[in-house]
């Protein structure tokens, strides 16, 4: 996505909304994308109308774009989210949060479902993420850099706000909610881990496994966007389940997550809006 396509995106969206800038965004993992059709007198695009975004392939589930106005300013909401596992570019798995930085958001917060390395979790659990492990070997920011967007090597020592973090472990807390904290390893997909990688990633300090989130955080760094990521425990991980692992899993606790989770957004939102 060029530095021209980004512009071009941002410009649609400050049109479509009337909103000159917005303050925040927040993209929406894995079966938690219901989300975004709670927000009151959101509007909506879909991807297709935007320059450079990537429209998910699943039938029915293009992807969209929600822009929605709080008290103390504005955030867009990606409802839709492509992977590097389905044959999408780094750049095309990274398009949508250039464009919200692009638009101003100066904040990001990201969400996604992951596998529970940790034994100190439960699947329904939310973990904040703490800082994370690429095993991928993938990089969003390979390639020439435009030093429009940032830097050659952006410093990735506090890729996960620490005030941000702070305030989301603040809602976890006064909803009752268990307040854990962990490090997320980045593994491409799709297949599942096996649980000798578990067990690598474990070792090497991993408390959750999944397959995404990371290329949008390094991609929001690079930007000087501050960023907070959430992982919901869909499921134990390989060789910490007793049992094989399954999508429809992964889905159902979503589902079931679905209502604490919109909880914790809602009173999370005013405050990556203002921080
Ligand atoms: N591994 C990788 N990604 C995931 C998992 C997992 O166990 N659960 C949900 N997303």
């Amino acid at each position: 996505m060029t530095y021209h396509t980004i512009m071009a995106a941002a410009a649609v969206i400050a049109s479509r909304t009337e909103r000159e800038r917005h303050h925040a965004a927040v993209v929406l993992g894995s079966g938690l994308s219901d989300y975004a059709r709670s927000l009151p007198d959101a509007v909506e695009i879909p991807y297709a109308d935007l320059p450079g975004l990537p429209v998910p392939k699943v039938p029915g589930h293009g992807g969209s774009l929600f822009s929605v106005a709080l008290d103390g300013g504005s955030v867009l909401v990606f409802a839709g989210r492509v992977h590097a596992y389905e044959g999408w570019e780094m750049d095309d798995v990274v398009a949508g949060v250039r464009t919200a930085v692009a638009c101003g958001a100066s904040r990001l917060m990201l969400t996604n479902a992951a596998g529970g390395v940790n034994a100190a979790y439960s699947p329904g659990d939310l973990v904040i993420i703490s800082d994370h492990l690429n095993l991928t070997g993938l990089n969003p920011l390979k390639g020439a850099n435009d030093d429009r967007l940032g830097p050659r090597f952006p410093d990735m020592s506090a890729v996960y706000n620490p005030r941000l973090r702070g305030a989301l472990a603040g809602v976890l807390a006064d909803k009752g909610l268990p307040v854990h904290e962990g490090v997320y390893a980045w593994f491409p997909g799709p297949s599942y881990e096996t649980p000798a990688e578990v067990e690598m990633a474990r070792r090497m300090g991993a408390d959750l496994v999944g397959m995404s989130t990371v290329p949008e955080a390094i991609a929001a760094r690079h930007m000087g966007a501050d960023v907070v990521a959430v992982s919901l425990v869909t499921n134990l991980a390989a060789g910490i389940s007793p049992t094989p692992l399954s999508h429809d899993e992964v889905n159902e606790i979503a589902t079931r997550a679905r209502s604490t989770f919109s909880d914790v957004v809602d009173a999370f939102l005013p405050q990556l809006v203002q921080h």
